[in-house]
């Protein structure tokens, strides 16, 4: 999977060094690079926002420099490009393991109170382009939603991860929050392990766990339930 990032802080990708995803990189499982859009722009100031049409607080980012990185980047047939934007649709994992099929993805993190969206228009021509939002809360911008996403997706690509069972037992894969794990000491603190773990019975254990994740997901998050 090839995946670019355009932003004006390109040096939030950094971490992405540390971690599984600098492995996968070594690997030639991903291809990942992070662009500077000032580097799309011409004028001394390397200027990439403008004060809002109608009126209204803060500045928003100018089409054109957009544009030329996107002229760029997308030279291959119909990428996906992500628009992180908290008016987007929320990023869950069934998005998260439907991007990691994905040849080529570029994240736009936009900055300031948003890109043109003009751009959004202009890239659906050659591109599948989605407004995606990492939560119901506002960050300063998008690059720490698309580092989020990022890790999410990739740890999905088949070979990226060590234990694929992992995958399948985790939190929100079949739509429920993950059961509570232990591990030894079997007292702790005068806390002890759960009898039924230490059964053996497979059967047992595997009721258990489930039992808990419905108890769980009905605790803390009965829309997940709902759906
Ligand atoms: N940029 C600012 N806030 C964001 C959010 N919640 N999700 C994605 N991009 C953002």
């Amino acid at each position: 999977m090839r995946i670019d990032a355009v932003s004006i802080f390109p040096d939030y990708f950094n971490v992405l060094e540390l971690s599984l995803l600098g492995k996968a990189q070594k690997q030639g499982l991903i291809s990942f690079q992070a662009h500077d859009l000032r580097h799309w722009t011409h004028d001394i100031h390397k200027t990439v926002d403008d004060s809002p049409y109608g009126g209204g607080a803060g500045m928003v980012m100018k089409p054109e420099p957009w544009g030329e990185a996107f002229d760029d980047l997308i030279t291959d047939n119909r990428p996906t490009v992500i628009f992180t934007t908290p008016a987007g649709r929320p990023f869950n994992q069934a998005l998260a393991k439907e991007l990691s099929t994905k040849e080529h993805i570029v994240f736009a993190c936009g900055r300031y109170e948003g890109i043109d969206q003009r751009v959004v228009e202009h890239a659906k021509s050659r591109a599948d382009v989605l407004e995606v939002s990492l939560g119901d809360y506002v960050l300063n911008g998008g690059e720490v939603a698309a580092l989020a996403m990022i890790e999410a997706i990739t740890r999905l690509i088949p070979g990226f991860m060590g234990n694929a069972e992992s995958i399948v037992e985790e939190s929100h894969a079949d739509g429920l929050l993950e059961y509570p794990s232990y591990t030894k000491p079997q007292i702790w603190r005068e806390l002890e392990v759960p009898d039924v773990l230490l059964s053996g019975h497979h059967a047992e254990i595997a009721k258990w766990r489930k039992a808990q994740s419905v108890e769980r997901t009905k605790a803390v998050r009965p829309d997940l339930l709902a759906e």
